[in-house]
């Protein structure tokens, strides 16, 4: 496994809890943060971007990893989430991460306390590229 070390996943969840400060979400009132961290240092924040329509809302796992490969960078290392309950990652956003390798570390709260997890094993049986 590829974890980080406490100090360095606890900063990255730090940013991505500052990053939720932009939320975008007046109609769930929920705003989430995450910050991607790429292997040769460089962070992208996101958040969540709520719609009127509201199924075109946009997870701020997606908006911070489209941000990090719409600027080139898709060598991606970790990706913390931030938000005011425990929770990981939505499915949705845990297929468009492993798009981007199955070995991303996730930085999440579980009952209280941060956890890694690779995406691999929050998903586990994934379609992916090598699936074609
Ligand atoms: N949300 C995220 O940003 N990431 C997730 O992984 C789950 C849900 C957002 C979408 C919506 O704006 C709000 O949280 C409530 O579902």
């Amino acid at each position: 496994m590829h974890y980080l070390p406490e100090s360095e996943a606890l900063r990255l969840y730090e940013e991505a809890r500052a990053a939720a400060e932009h939320t975008y979400s007046p109609y769930s009132e929920f705003p989430v943060g995450a910050v991607v961290l790429t292997n040769d240092g460089h962070l992208f924040r996101g958040t969540n971007i709520e719609n009127a329509s509201y199924s075109l809302t946009i997870c701020a796992e997606r908006i911070a990893l489209g941000y990090a490969a719409a600027t080139g960078n898709t060598d991606i290392k970790a990706i913390a989430v931030y938000c005011k309950t425990d929770a990981a990652p939505c499915g949705a956003c845990r297929q468009f991460i492993i798009e981007f390798g199955n070995d991303i570390v996730i930085i999440f709260t579980h009952g209280g306390q941060l956890v890694q997890k690779t995406i691999q094993e929050l998903l586990p049986f994934a379609f992916t590229k090598e699936s074609m």
